[in-house]
């Protein structure tokens, strides 16, 4: 008998309607992916503000459920309407409770009893769901400590630990970076077994630590690329849950992310002023042309280096903000887009302010304004200090625009060294460190002024595949497994 295999996302984020990061973006292409192989794959979102507005401006349609799910917290109980919406062909559901669900920045600064509410709401809503949907998912695929109480649930919680819901469940980890630590005094009142505070358990230096419990009691663990998956039970790689990992190393597997190949497409990108692609190449110089007006600069023939990313430690602002000088000084100049710790952006304001006229700034995040970046620049800057997967070097490559990067975590999975390799199309560096940055970014120079040799790069580099067939087979396969079923199994689509 054919089977459709029911999987349901749990996540804060989903592109373009709550989006923080490279985890929406995920959200959004994912599950997008696995229903077009077969598998009915929908989400679960909390309806935050910007979600509505979102569905408004994308005009999706929108429809108010005749029922509601009922979750008990801090002795009290929160109900949320169930909204649903289409994106792209995915089902989403949406939590419709504005008490808990205000924060535009989704994620609290300070996470305690009371900021956490909104993260357990949607761990628990999620398991009350089938109840009022009629709809019952076989698998709760969850993302990040937000919803990694979920699986907790399924195994300490006074409730839900007996509900024998019979279903399984994966963690996709996106970054160790942030657990979701809180008070122990805080399990009580989400419903947990006190006694799952130990070191088998929640317990981590003392405090309840959710992206450890959900470590401890998923079915399976997934990382956003192979590469990561081994750096996490290493030491520091797991933030101080290494060991936690390497104990469960026989249920994690390293699946890279993908791009959306229908957004990300320079070959029908509607923002660029002409469309291109591998083996047509031309347009890249008109959208060079274009973009050096909008930043209102003359073409002096300079190498034009960006970055598009998050202005935090993990994307190493400090190693740009401490090469800057040194770039524009070997005949570069640089845009950047982004936003992220108030330093940071502070730096980067100075730094513009002195290299008037070689380094351009653009603090926020507009999406036109990146396609067109990426499209009109030579080189792409990505010297991570961590990057579990990284989606931007994926973007840029799509793009044509050679990415310099550290070689960790999905970036050493992602990008062939062209010094190192005759299939290369990217410049990698090993130390965290200025020098070795710009001794990378000296190569890339070298490369790009051989005019015959940069043209092949590029070439290479464009027609690499990183749209998400590849992964969401993987998942499917991992799905698969879980329920016991063989691939040939799956219904025919
Ligand atoms: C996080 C990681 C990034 C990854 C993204 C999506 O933002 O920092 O490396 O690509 O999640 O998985």
């Amino acid at each position: 008998m054919p089977i459709r295999p029911r999987v349901l996302h749990v996540a804060p984020e989903m592109a373009p309607l709550a989006k923080m990061g490279g985890l929406g973006d995920v959200v959004q292409a994912l599950p997008k992916a696995l229903r077009q192989i077969g598998l009915d794959c929908r989400v679960l979102l909390p309806a935050y503000p910007c979600v509505l507005g979102n569905i408004e401006k994308h005009q999706l349609p929108l429809r108010r459920l005749r029922v509601s799910v009922h979750v008990s917290l801090e002795w009290r109980v929160f109900s949320a309407r169930i909204l649903r919406t289409d994106l792209d062909g995915v089902p989403v559901y949406l939590l419709e409770q504005p008490e808990l669900f205000s924060n535009p920045s989704i994620y609290p600064m300070d996470l305690n009893e009371s900021s956490a509410l909104p993260f357990a709401f949607l761990s628990l809503a999620a398991l009350e769901l089938p109840s009022t949907t009629r709809w019952r998912p076989q698998i709760y695929h969850v993302h990040d400590w937000p919803a990694a109480m979920l699986p907790v649930a399924l195994r300490w919680h006074r409730h839900y630990r007996k509900m024998g819901l019979g279903v399984d469940t994966v963690l996709t980890l996106h970054n160790m970076a942030h657990h979701g630590i809180l008070p122990e005094a805080a399990l009580l009142g989400l419903g947990l077994d006190p006694a799952s505070f130990g070191m088998d358990g929640l317990e981590f230096y003392g405090q309840v630590n959710l992206l450890k419990g959900g470590i401890l009691t998923s079915d399976a663990i997934t990382t956003v690329s192979p590469r990561y998956s081994w750096e996490i039970q290493t030491k520091g790689g797991g933030m101080g849950l290494e060991g936690v990992l390497a104990s469960q190393k026989r249920k994690i597997r390293g699946i890279l992310n993908g791009i959306d190949t229908d957004i990300w497409n320079p070959g029908t990108d509607p923002v660029l002023p002409a469309q291109y692609g591998a083996e047509s190449p031309d347009g890249k110089a008109l959208c060079r042309a274009a973009l050096l007006r909008r930043l209102g600069w003359e073409d002096d023939g300079a190498p034009l280096l960006l970055w598009v990313g998050r202005l935090v430690e993990q994307k190493g602002v400090d190693l740009l903000l401490s090469s800057v000088d040194k770039l524009v000084g070997m005949g570069c100049r640089l845009l950047v887009i982004g936003s992220g710790h108030a330093l940071y952006e502070d730096g980067l304001r100075k730094a513009t302010e002195r290299l008037e006229g070689r380094l351009w700034s653009y603090i926020g995040y507009s999406e036109e304004m990146a396609h067109l970046a990426y499209a009109g620049s030579d080189l792409f800057l990505m010297p991570s200090l961590f990057e579990p997967c990284g989606l931007s070097q994926l973007i840029a490559l799509r793009y044509g625009t050679i990415p310099v990067a550290r070689a960790v975590g999905g970036l050493a999975d992602t990008i062939i060294d062209a010094d190192g390799s005759q299939k290369g199309y990217g410049f990698l560096f090993s130390e965290y460190t200025s020098e070795e940055l710009v001794q990378a970014v000296e190569r890339a120079l070298a490369a790009h002024a051989d005019g015959s040799r940069w043209e092949e790069i590029v070439r290479r580099g464009m027609s690499m595949d990183f749209s998400w067939s590849n992964s969401a087979m993987a998942y499917a396969n991992l799905y698969l497994e879980l329920l016991g079923v063989e691939a040939s199994d799956l219904k025919e689509h």
